[in-house]
């Protein structure tokens, strides 16, 4: 099978042509290489079942010309991170609405199938535990940047779901949690590879707000599974997944965890949200998916601990730092 993967040059997209490459598919990646970075695709330029092209999903004619060229769409490229969408709401919510529909109106031209990457950011500020894919969406006020990210996200998946049924194209949905490991960079906010790196560095390691919010992470090879399993499963197609985790642990925990593995001696310092991000910045304390469904659909379920996690992540800075 040929798989176009939008925003394949990033980490989860990387990993997903690593894997479908390794299963015998052949792979066509679109990114601009705005979050994403050329190092993560090197490995597989040489490998004739790979193919790249760097522009962006905003551009039809070029979006249309990829998706024929392929079977099955994987769309990942987003504005993403907590950071970036808070500095860059504007840009934000145009790569996420206008992008999709771009590739949504590519691939329905000849009703190919699409995998759409949607976010737990969906599930707002709802304070049920888990989450199933049937719960209310609890966004918060529009004054407030951070829900632009889950607002552009849920649009996606209105229309994505209005595609399928109006139009009879094949779209799946998977809402990922947090998804962690080798290849994530700290750089836009994520928690899990800013830790690592500070803790190797020996440098504080910084915990926003109390820390007792806590979060589950995910593999990334447990979620590149997971999207794999689901693109290739046809009944899958007019559904919403959830992909992640479903073990909890404070950031505390985390930051403790990252530490004692690093084998470091950072001091854990507390910044209060409005420091970190923007006055009135609000979070959630708990997000757990409920993954049933998921492992109804494909027998399976994110399996990974949370100790090799952290253990591949501090691996990966720590030669980062090394080779620096
Ligand atoms: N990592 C997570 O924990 C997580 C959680 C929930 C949802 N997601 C979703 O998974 C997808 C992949 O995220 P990721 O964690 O790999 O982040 P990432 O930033 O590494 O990947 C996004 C990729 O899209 C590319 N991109 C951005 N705008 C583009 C554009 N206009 N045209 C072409 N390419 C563009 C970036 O360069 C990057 O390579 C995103 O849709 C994100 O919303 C990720």
């Amino acid at each position: 099978m040929k798989v176009f993967i939008t925003g394949g040059a990033g980490f989860i997209g990387s990993h997903l042509a690593e894997r479908l490459l390794a299963g015998g598919h052949q792979v066509l990646v679109l990114d601009n290489l705005s979050t994403g970075a050329m190092a993560n695709i090197d490995p597989y330029l040489d490998n004739p079942s790979f193919d790249y092209r760097i522009g962006t999903v905003r551009d039809g004619p070029l979006v249309r010309e990829l998706v024929d060229r392929c079977d099955i769409t994987v769309h990942l490229a987003a504005a993403v991170g907590v950071r970036l969408i808070v500095e860059q709401p504007v840009h934000t919510i145009e790569t996420n609405v206008h992008g999709t529909e771009v590739v949504l109106d590519s691939v329905s031209r000849k009703r190919k199938p699409i995998v759409l990457a949607s976010t737990s950011e969906v599930y707002g500020k709802s304070d049920k535990i888990p989450f199933a894919e049937a719960d209310d969406l609890v966004m918060g006020a529009t004054t407030h940047a951070r829900w632009a990210y889950a607002c552009s996200k849920a649009l996606d998946e209105w229309l994505g779901l209005a595609y399928h049924r109006d139009k009879g194209v094949p779209v799946t949905v998977v809402r990922l949690f947090n998804t962690v490991g080798p290849r994530q960079t700290g750089q836009y906010g994520m928690v899990l590879p800013t830790f690592a790196a500070q803790a190797v560095a020996g440098e504080p390691i910084t915990v926003f707000g109390t820390g007792e919010q806590a979060r589950c992470f995910c593999h990334v090879d447990d979620a590149v599974r997971s999207i794999e399993g689901l693109m290739l499963d046809e009944s899958a197609a007019g559904q919403v997944f959830n992909v992640g985790s479903d073990r909890e642990v404070t950031i505390n925990r985390l930051a403790e965890m990252v530490r004692e593995e690093a084998g470091s001696d950072s001091e854990i310092l507390h910044i209060p949200y409005d420091e970190a991000y923007a006055e009135g910045f609000e979070d959630m304390q708990r997000r757990v998916p409920d993954v049933t469904k998921l492992e109804r659909t494909l027998g399976y379920r994110p399996e990974t601990s949370l100790e090799q996690i952290v253990s591949d992540v501090v691996a990966e800075q720590r030669a980062a730092l090394q080779s620096a």
